[in-house]
């Protein structure tokens, strides 16, 4: 039987990946899950949120779902280390960070496509009135590289500071104390470049996207945004039929009201990968149904965009919406070749949105709280529930 990893983590994690596993199982996908220890609980009891034997299960299987983490800054999250634990070194950092970096999950996919009569779905005032443009977009994100590498100082040791000085534009900082100096890097590699733009062109090719647009800032920041985009004009001239089209990021997020629809893939580094895939999903109904996938060469991860929630964690009858987990086991089924159950069960969702007789929380516009329960608004559990009758 095929190995899933599953690794719950914190908060509304352990609760929305139950009910992923619930619908896959409805939808006839047959798995064994094998549990991997990630999050809060194993910082403060082992001083690591990512254990060894986390690392090693994923090594051995390959594919798994994620759930969410909490993450705190490091200050707070030393006071919150076990007491045997403190002052001994241990310094905290984010386990699906540590996860991507650690297994090279360099391609990042975020679909965002509206759901049909899903009342959260962005609306705009047009030439004859209030208009529902439909949102098919894939954002593919590089996700090892760019701002995020960890590639930074404050007061960079002396070598370094010499080092940056070597270049013409760093003479405008002469006079600020190095001490006073922080730098973040932004790094990226030809091959990471290669690698996320051909998935984007491939997805694009693969399901019949008009255009591939790489959404960076090209004409500021020359050298790491002029490769991709340099790269990808290369990269286009294989693909019959699809466009390459370039915006900058903050124009990006500007025109991502005025003409969604008219979008198909994107392609980002890190950092504005990240900003612009929040941007999209905010259009299709924002957290409750935004998914991603973290794929490597070897091993592959599938998660929500949200977080923990740590504010619902404790609720005795959830209320989260259940959608963004369930929708993120889609694209493992699709990664691992169960399309047609992946399929059924997206149709399944779209049901269950369109017919609006079964809505969570925040499809009702509610301020989350255990009393929405009885104010029409379904648990996650009967979320789940009616996205299995459909199945
Ligand atoms: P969050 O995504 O956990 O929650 C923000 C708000 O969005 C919630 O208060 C809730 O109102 C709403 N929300 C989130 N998921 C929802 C769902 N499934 N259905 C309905 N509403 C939903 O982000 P926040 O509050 O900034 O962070 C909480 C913790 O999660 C932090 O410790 C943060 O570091 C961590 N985090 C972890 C991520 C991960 O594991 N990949 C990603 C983002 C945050
Ligand atoms: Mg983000």
């Amino acid at each position: 039987m095929r190995k899933i990893v599953s690794m719950p983590g914190d908060g509304i994690g352990k609760v929305v990946l139950p009910e992923a596993v619930r619908v896959l199982k409805a939808a006839g996908f047959e798995a064994e899950y094998i549990h991997a220890d990630i999050g809060w609980e194993f910082w403060c009891n082992e001083g690591n949120p990512l254990p060894e034997r986390t690392l090693k299960i994923l090594d051995e299987h390959k594919i798994a779902l994620f759930g969410a983490i909490t993450s705190k800054p490091k200050a707070e999250a030393a006071k919150e280390l076990a007491p045997g634990l403190r002052d001994k070194g241990y310094v905290y950092y984010s386990p699906i960070v540590g996860l991507r970096q650690h297994f090279d999950l360099d391609i990042c996919t975020r679909p965002c496509k509206t759901f049909k009569g899903n009342p959260l779905n962005f609306i705009r005032r047009g030439k004859d009135g209030i208009e529902e443009p439909e949102v098919d977009v894939v954002i593919f994100r590089q996700n090892t590289e760019g701002l995020y590498c960890g590639v930074e100082w404050t007061d960079p040791p002396d070598e370094v500071y010499k080092a940056f000085n070597t270049h013409p534009k760093m003479k405008k900082f002469a006079s600020c104390p190095k001490e006073e100096l922080a730098i973040s890097t932004r790094i990226f590699t030809k091959k990471g470049t290669e690698r996320i733009l051909r998935a984007a062109f491939e997805h694009a090719s693969k399901f019949g996207y008009k255009s591939v647009t790489v959404c960076e800032k090209a004409n500021v920041i020359r050298e790491t945004s002029g490769m991709m985009l340099a790269m990808a004009k290369e990269m286009v001239t294989e693909y019959d039929g699809i466009d390459l089209w370039s915006t900058n990021i903050d124009a990006q997020m500007m025109w991502l009201t005025k003409n969604p629809e008219n979008y198909g893939v994107l392609v980002s580094g890190n950092m504005f990968g990240d900003i612009v895939s929040d941007g999209f999903a905010g259009l299709i109904g924002g957290l409750g149904f935004a998914c991603s996938a973290n794929v490597g060469e070897n091993v592959a991860i599938f998660e929500p965009t949200h977080g923990s929630a740590p504010k619902y964690a404790s609720y005795e009858r959830s209320i989260v919406n259940p959608a963004a987990m369930i929708l993120s086991a889609c694209m493992m089924l699709d990664h691992i070749g169960e399309t047609e159950k992946a399929k059924k069960i997206r149709e399944a969702v779209l049901e269950v949105v369109s017919e609006g007789k079964v809505k969570t929380y925040d499809m009702m516009k509610l301020t989350g709280s255990q009393e929405v329960l009885d104010n029409g608004a379904a648990s996650t559990a009967e979320m789940t529930d009616a996205i299995i009758e459909k199945l």
